[in-house]
């Protein structure tokens, strides 16, 4: 993936009425963009700004003086991951081969999504929730802030986030309601699917690229 602000992969009313065009306007018109921005302008001081922004956030979080690049550019990548997450008409279940290692990790898909949706109340503050490969399963992990699975080396299949401004003009301070809603109505397991399929990232010899814009 490149550090470039891309369009949404549906309208900004498209997932109406659970995530409103006002919502979408803000996170990914504003919030994203400024992410993307501030990485474009401190990657570009160190001569970064060529590289793939995986390989940019490797590189950050690999040294102290780069902490506000590594925050920006994991932010960059964060989101444009999420909306990938998201799609209109989602929600339902998984089928074929995760369907499988969600059953084999957690039990069943309802024990997944309470785990899921336990894990997205209980962050503290701002941060992500997110379902990744863990060995020949799954795990449900939680980032504070802007921190990603990749600055660790591990495959994210999905992601929620829930910093106040991912819901706070739909739903104010309800962020069960948003998360019920984005697991119920929004979800987008074809992405989730696509991303088990995908070369880990640790496995990838030619670069840590577990997802581009291009390959959907
Ligand atoms: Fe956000």
């Amino acid at each position: 993936m490149q550090l470039t602000h891309a369009s949404l992969p549906y309208a900004y009313d498209a997932l109406e009425p659970h995530m409103s065009r006002a919502t979408l306007e803000a996170h990914h018109g504003r919030h994203h963009r400024a992410y993307v921005d501030k990485a474009k302008v401190l990657a570009k001081e160190i001569r970064m700004d060529d590289m793939p922004l995986e390989q940019i956030i490797q590189q950050a979080a690999k040294n102290a003086h780069q902490r506000d690049l590594l925050n920006n550019a994991a932010q960059a990548w964060n989101h444009a991951f999420f909306w990938r997450c998201l799609r209109p008409d989602g929600g339902g279940r998984p089928d074929g081969d995760l369907a499988k290692r969600i059953d084999a990790t957690f039990g069943s898909h309802d024990e997944f999504v309470d785990v899921f949706t336990r894990t997205a109340l209980g962050v503290f503050g701002s941060g992500w929730t997110w379902l990744v490969i863990d060995g020949p399963g799954l795990a449900v992990m939680h980032t504070p802030n802007g921190e990603t699975p990749i600055m660790h080396g591990l495959s994210p299949l999905l992601t929620i986030d829930v910093w106040e401004h991912a819901y706070y003009l739909d739903y104010q301070n309800r962020r069960p309601d948003y998360v019920a809603a984005v697991m119920g109505h929004l979800i987008n397991w074809d992405f989730a699917a696509q991303n088990l399929a995908r070369p880990r990232l640790a496995a990838s010899a030619a670069g840590p690229q577990i997802w581009n814009s291009a390959g959907g």
